[in-house]
C-alpha cells in the first residue's frame, strides 16, 4: 500500500481532470475569480500518469506548469469554456475528477469596452453557471467513476453527502477550507471522503501529493467492484 513508486494500476484508464478556479470576465480588463490555486488538481494529475493513465488535465489560470506526460491540456478560462471541454471529452474517459473550484456565477453581461469610472456605482447582475458536476452524473456511464470536491466552511459531512448524492457522484473529497493547512494555496489538505449513502472515510493532514495517492487508491477499488 505504501508503493507509490511502483503501481501501475491506472494503465490503460482515461483520467479526466479539472483543477484551478475559472475566471468570469466583466470587461476587458476585469474579472471575478477566486482562491483556488491548483495545487490539488496538478497533484491528481501527476499522480495518474505515475500510475499509467492516460491523463487529460483541463486547467483554469494557475501558476504552475503542467506535469510531464499528460495525454492532452487544455487551458480554459470561463466556467462555459471548462463544461465544453470537459462534457466534450466525457464519454470516452473512465474517470473524472472535479477538483477544480468553478464559479457558480456569472456576469449577465460582459462589457464590449473597459467600463469607466464615471460617477455612478457599478451593480452587478449575476445569472447561474452550468454544473458541470451534476451534467456529468446525469450522463455517467455504467463502470465510470465521477469524484467531486467540495470546500466547506461549515456542516462539511451533512453538506458533502448531500452533493454527492444530488450529483451523481461516486464520492466526494470534502475539505475544511477554515481549518489551518486545508485548502486554497496549502501544500496540505486535511480530508474525508464521503459517499451519496453517507459513509465516510477521513484522512489526517497529508501533503496533496498523498491525499492524490489516496483518492486514486479508492477510485481504483471502484472500478475494480465495477468489473
Ligand atoms: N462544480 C461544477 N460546476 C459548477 C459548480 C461546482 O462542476 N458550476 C463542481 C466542483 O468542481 C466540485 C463540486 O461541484 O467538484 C462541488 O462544488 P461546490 O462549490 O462545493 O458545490 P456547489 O454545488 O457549487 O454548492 P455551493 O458552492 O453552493 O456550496
Ligand atoms: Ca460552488
Amino acid at each position: 500500500c505504501w508503493d507509490l513508486e511502483g503501481k501501475r494500476d491506472l494503465t490503460g484508464r482515461k483520467v479526466l481532470i479539472t483543477a484551478g478556479g475559472t475566471r468570469e470576465p466583466l470587461d476587458p480588463v476585469r474579472f471575478i475569480a477566486n482562491r483556488s490555486s491548483g495545487k490539488m488538481g496538478y497533484a491528481l494529475a501527476t499522480e495518474a500518469v505515475r500510475r499509467g493513465g492516460q491523463v487529460v488535465l483541463v486547467s483554469g489560470p494557475v501558476e504552475l506548469a503542467p506535469p510531464p506526460g499528460l495525454a492532452e491540456f487544455i487551458r480554459v478560462e470561463r466556467a462555459e469554456e471548462m463544461a465544453e471541454a470537459v462534457l466534450s471529452r466525457a464519454p470516452e474517459m473512465d474517470v473524472i475528477i472535479k477538483a477544480a473550484a468553478v464559479a457558480d456565477f456569472r456576469p449577465v453581461q460582459v462589457a464590449e469596452q473597459k467600463v469607466k469610472k464615471g460617477d455612478g456605482d457599478w451593480v452587478l447582475h449575476l445569472q447561474k453557471n452550468p454544473d458541470i458536476l451534476a451534467i456529468l452524473g446525469a450522463r455517467k456511464r455504467p463502470g465510470q467513476v465521477l469524484v467531486g470536491f467540495a470546500a466547506e466552511t461549515h456542516d462539511l459531512l451533512a453538506n458533502g453527502a448531500e452533493k454527492a448524492r444530488r450529483k451523481g457522484a461516486d464520492f466526494i473529497v470534502a475539505n475544511d477550507v477554515s481549518r489551518p493547512g486545508s485548502g486554497f494555496g496549502s501544500d496540505t489538505n486535511e480530508v474525508t471522503f464521503i459517499f451519496p449513502d453517507g459513509a465516510t472515510i477521513s484522512w489526517p493532514l497529508l501533503s496533496k501529493q498523498e491525499v492524490a495517492a489516496r483518492i486514486f487508491d479508492q477510485i481504483v477499488q471502484l472500478l475494480g467492484e465495477e468489473e
